[in-house]
């Protein structure tokens, strides 16, 4: 199993390209079982998850053609799929592969997903996806760990009106991706307003897909026949592009980065702000973070988009180990998501947790150790608290953090960190 060793206390200094979003790739690619033409997606990120994803459509008899180095364009075709089945070897060790439910009923009428079961980071249910596809007219069994839906032979799913009680980003993304292919109109009420899904939307109507309302919590679909293929650019990956504003920061240093969209940034860059961090707008497509003189403690209170990402919380409680004063970091999105804080702790951070929230008191001198990553995100922020900490840092397990990162340790490599993968 790889494991990183970081060298901390190395100021970063240069410029580094984002990648594309790694959560609005996902479901773009799940579209691509929508029609039986081929999809073309540029801005693909390398990371494990999309592999997965490839893998798992690959099982179902699709075609796809993986990029060649330094391509990131996929190439997507469905038109052979007859196995509508998501195998429990796969959806284990990525909960997104139930973004091909949606598509599956769509335009099969029946799939077969494995259910995710238990997750480092709760329990995280898929209640309000099942839900909303029975008011769509699916019948829907779970038995032996495997979702079936179906619709009755010769029927399609029809359109209907979905309130989620909750706001679901994977959710979201399926019952759009069922709704584009149902009979009549489907209003999706509290639907999630992350940039991934308005990108889902953008591909979808770029395959014929009739849909408005688009960054708003009230979704309308008119269900079309049929969907034809399309070209489709995924758009920046706002987590990645957060992490590395952080990880400049906190090295004191001054980083740009290139192909990012800052209008995604949602309450991030407000938040860095007060803090002390000074990040500015260099052009459309660029951000940069420079040297702070001092930063000082600010709370955050993890919210659906545009509202501070839960996928930020690990990388911010790092920062908050460096800010002076005390920052109350509220998790409100998911139960259990503050696994990172006993590994900072074993750094020297200063933490108490009570329930969903935590108190950060800093700044202290964080000292490398050997640490464990336990998911995607807590791996990050232990990568970014390891680039300030004194010594030397051993990250192991950091196969989650390939989950989701491109080429994390190049990119840091580049900007003058000290990592080595072991
Ligand atoms: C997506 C992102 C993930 C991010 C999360 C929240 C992808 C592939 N993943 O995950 O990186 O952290 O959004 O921004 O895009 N819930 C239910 N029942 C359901 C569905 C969700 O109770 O049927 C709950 C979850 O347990 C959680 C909350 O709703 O507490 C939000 O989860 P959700 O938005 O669905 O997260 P994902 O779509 O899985």
């Amino acid at each position: 199993m790889d494991k990183l060793v970081i060298q901390g206390g190395r100021r970063l200094e240069g410029t580094v390209r984002i990648s594309g979003a790694k959560n609005a790739a996902l479901p773009a690619m799940t579209a691509a079982l929508l029609t039986a033409e081929p999809v073309h997606l540029h801005n693909v990120p390398r990371v494990r998850d999309i592999v997965t994803m490839g893998r798992l459509l690959a099982h179902m008899d699709a075609n796809v053609a993986t990029p060649e180095m330094p391509s990131t364009t996929y190439t997507i075709r469905t038109e052979s799929v007859n196995d509508a089945e998501a195998p429990y070897e796969l959806v284990k060790t990525m909960r997104a592969s139930v973004l091909t439910l949606g598509p599956l009923v769509g335009r099969f009428g029946r799939a077969r997903v494995s259910l995710p079961g238990g997750c480092a980071i709760g329990a995280r249910p898929v209640d309000l996806h099942l839900k909303a596809l029975e008011q769509m007219g699916a019948a829907i069994t779970t038995e032996k760990g495997y979702i079936e839906a179906r619709v009755p032979k010769g029927a399609r799913l029809h359109g209907g009106t979905v309130v989620f009680e909750k706001i679901t980003v994977t959710g979201t993304e399926n019952v759009l991706m069922a709704a584009v292919l149902a009979e009549g109109e489907t209003i999706i009420h509290n639907a999630a307003r992350e940039p991934e899904v308005t990108d889902l939307i953008v591909l979808l109507r770029a395959m014929g897909a009739n849909i408005s309302g688009d960054g708003t919590a009230t979704l309308q679909v008119q269900g079309v026949r049929e969907l034809h293929g399309a070209t489709h650019t995924i758009i920046p990956d706002r987590i990645e592009a957060g992490t590395f504003l952080i990880a400049g920061a906190i090295t004191g240093g001054d980083v740009t980065l290139e192909s990012c969209a800052p209008e995604h940034q949602g309450t991030l860059l407000a938040k860095l702000a007060d803090t002390g961090i000074k990040v500015t707008r260099e052009g459309p497509n660029k951000l940069r973070v420079r040297a702070h003189e001092k930063l000082v403690a600010s709370d955050v209170t993890t919210e659906e988009y545009p509202g501070f990402a839960t996928d930020m919380q690990a990388q911010y409680m790092a920062l908050a180990t460096q800010a002076e004063g005390a920052s109350v970091i509220r998790e409100t999105i998911f139960e259990n998501r503050f696994m990172h804080a006993s590994e900072m702790v074993r750094m020297g951070a200063n933490i108490s947790i009570e329930g969903n929230i935590a108190t950060v008191r800093g700044p202290v001198k964080l000292e490398g150790t050997n640490v464990i990553a336990s998911d995607l995100r807590a791996s990050a922020s232990l990568v970014v608290a390891a680039l300030v900490a004194r010594g030397e840092t051993t990250i192991d397990r950091v196969y989650h953090l390939d989950r989701g990162y491109e080429r994390i340790e190049d990119k840091l490599i580049a900007l003058g960190a000290k990592i080595q993968r072991v």
